[in-house]
């Protein structure tokens, strides 16, 4: 009896509360036939997507698909709701609704089911997101990085960035000094880049060397779903292929500010396996384009985390055919056509103070850098080699 009283009286106490979405949803690891949803609710709660065709219908018209977040064949319970919806069609668009409902008395062996959190589809119009497709003949994308907490700076930056305009955004690393809690990274860019663009817009997260830092970076991997569930990895969208390669810390591993815990010397080295046998694909040497991402650049940067990109990555990427490497993490721009310097592709660097925006077609890559006030500052024309 008086387990049952606790338990209405905290049922109660709960349901009062109800239960909030946080922060998203954003999109991540969008491809031809699938894409992950990531939002954060304030509670405990069992969370899935609703996925409605984009044929005109009420969202209400019918019963809609729902797809859980579930492990192990179970579904999980927590704040953080990582949802993947597949059996997709490419270049298509799907309206989705998302969906949390609070689960009270989690210990329980009969967990109970409370208030449910959703997005409004009565009065708003759901969310809209297309997936991918490598037969369209162009792709847009932004890049931005080292924004380094400067939420306002970002939204400056991206500013204007609709599904209509836009396929892709690009975090090209260090988008906080360190990585210390949730409610740091949702303020600092998840949160802004859900309202922006990323509900509808995938965001594509490249990690920078301070993504590596912080007591909460371990957790990264929680809010950023990649294609193959590591920070480097291939993927395809309109004439190219995107390389995405995760740069590791910039001082060597046993500088005392990582505290004894680095061991990316290693991991770069497995990476470089990696983008080896990435380099050799399919793919990769089928797309009519190849761009490549990664924070620390290869020019104008003598720490041991730039000799590390320089040895281990370049000599992969040099005559493999790469149209384009976006870098950062200098702080100020450069650019250098393909074999000026020693590379065999052009090197664009962006500054912590401009977005790239890029469209790419089997004509060539036209790179736009723009300033936070929307001015043109660079406009930077790579035609196919
Ligand atoms: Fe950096």
């Amino acid at each position: 009896m008086k387990k049952l009283l606790a338990i209405l009286l905290l049922f109660s106490a709960a349901t009062a509360r109800g239960i909030e979405t946080e922060t998203g949803p954003y999109l991540q690891a969008v491809g031809e036939h699938e894409f992950t949803v990531v939002w954060t609710t304030d509670a405990d709660a069992v969370a899935w997507v609703e996925v409605a065709p984009d044929d005109g219908s009420d969202f209400y018209a019918v019963e809609r698909p729902r797809y859980y977040q579930s492990e192990h064949g179970r579904r999980t319970i927590g704040r953080v709701h990582r949802v993947t919806v597949r059996g997709l069609e490419p270049g298509t668009c799907y309206r989705y609704r998302i969906f949390a409902q609070q689960i009270l008395e989690r210990e329980s062996s009969h967990p109970i089911g409370g208030r449910v959190a959703a997005s409004r589809v009565y009065k708003h119009e759901p969310y809209r997101m297309t997936t991918l497709d490598a037969s369209r003949p162009k792709v847009r994308f932004s890049v931005v990085n080292d924004i380094h907490g400067n939420d306002s700076l970002l939204c400056r930056l991206l500013d204007g960035v609709t599904r209509a305009n836009t396929d892709l955004v690009f975090f090209n690393g260090d988008m906080t000094s360190s990585v210390d809690s949730e409610e740091q990274i949702a303020r600092a860019y998840l949160g802004p880049a859900s309202k922006l663009f990323a509900s509808e817009v995938p965001l594509v997260m490249v990690r920078g060397n301070h993504e590596n830092r912080g007591t909460f970076s371990y957790r990264l991997s929680d809010y950023v779903v990649t294609p193959e569930g590591r920070f480097y990895y291939m993927f395809r969208q309109g004439p190219v292929c995107f390389v995405v390669l995760d740069c590791g810390e910039d001082k060597p591993d046993n500088d005392i500010e990582y505290s004894g815990l680095a061991d990316f010397d290693r991991y770069r080295a497995e990476q470089a396996e990696w983008l080896r046998r990435a380099v050799a694909s399919d793919e990769f040497r089928n797309a009519p384009l190849r761009i490549v991402l990664l924070h620390i650049p290869p020019l104008h940067y003598d720490w041991h985390g730039g000799h590390e990109v320089q040895e281990r990555f370049m000599p992969l990427l040099q005559g493999a055919g790469v149209d384009l490497l976006l870098c950062g993490h200098l702080h100020r721009a450069f650019y250098t056509p393909a074999g000026e310097d020693r590379y065999d592709f052009p090197i664009l660097i962006n500054s912590n103070r401009e977005c790239v925006r890029v469209e790419a077609s089997a004509d060539g890559i036209v790179a736009e850098v723009r300033d936070a006030a929307g001015k043109v500052t660079r406009n930077i024309r790579i035609p196919k080699r």
